[in-house]
């Protein structure tokens, strides 16, 4: 399903990614470890195809950065769902139109759009929340909206960049249970963190990344 294959991708000023082998398949729930720098953030935005390897290959769902063309990575984004540190949330609108907007602009009917919407916002137990404003609601609740945001559109993998680093240690466990329960109905997770903790005890598929390069 995503295959990053002897992946080389350097940024202008030469840093990057000198060999990144990274494979997870459907169902899966993998955790991609790394101290900060070591290139987490860099293979999810060659998954999300935000930037392009100078070697190897990323194919994801099907795509192939090979002959990926530039008016193809909506399509492709539509099928993954993105969540970062820093939630992203539109502070402006309320809980229900921000998990609301991504379907608005894939144009799906109203009804339709209420129903998905309330189901996700249940799912991450925030329905009786959805006409909040993000600044009403705690780190943790604003982290779930965002996760909400990410599965109204039925993805086939979460990327997860470093999701709970904005959290306290209870709202972290919170998060952390609701991935499980998401994986348990069938999503696949990618989860990049430079917390060894969270895998501590579990028994969780883990690639390694350091100073750019995967060990597996
Ligand atoms: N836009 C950019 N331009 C130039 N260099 C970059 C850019 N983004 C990242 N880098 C460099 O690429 C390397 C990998 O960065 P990346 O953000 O992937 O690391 P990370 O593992 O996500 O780190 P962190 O845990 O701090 O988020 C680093 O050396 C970083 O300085
Ligand atoms: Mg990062």
């Amino acid at each position: 399903m995503i295959e990053l294959s002897n992946v080389k991708a350097f940024y202008p000023g030469g840093e990057g990614l000198e060999l990144v082998n990274v494979t997870v398949k459907p169902g899966e729930f993998v955790y991609l470890i790394g101290p900060s720098g070591a290139g987490k953030s860099s293979v999810l935005k060659l998954i999300y195809m935000d930037i392009k390897p100078q070697s190897g290959f990323v194919r994801v769902n099907g795509f192939n950065s090979l002959n990926m063309k530039r008016k193809q990575i909506p399509l492709l984004r539509r099928k993954l769902g993105i969540i970062f540190q820093d939630f992203k949330l539109l502070t402006d609108r309320t809980v229900f139109e921000n998990v609301a907007f991504t379907l608005n602009v894939t144009n799906s009917r109203q009804r339709d759009i209420k129903r998905k919407v309330l189901r996700v916002l249940a799912e991450v137990g925030l329905r009786h929340k959805e006409n909040k404003m993000p600044h009403e609601l705690s780190g943790g609740e604003q982290q779930r909206v965002a996760i909400a945001r990410a599965l109204v559109n039925e993805p086939i993998i979460l990327l997860a960049d470093e999701i709970t680093g904005n959290l306290d240690p209870l709202s972290e466990e919170d998060i952390i249970s609701l991935l499980e329960k998401i994986h348990a109905k069938g999503t696949a997770i990618l989860m990049a963190t430079h917390d060894n903790r969270l895998v501590r005890g579990k028994n969780r598929k883990i690639i390694r990344i350091e100073k750019g390069r995967t060990i597996n």
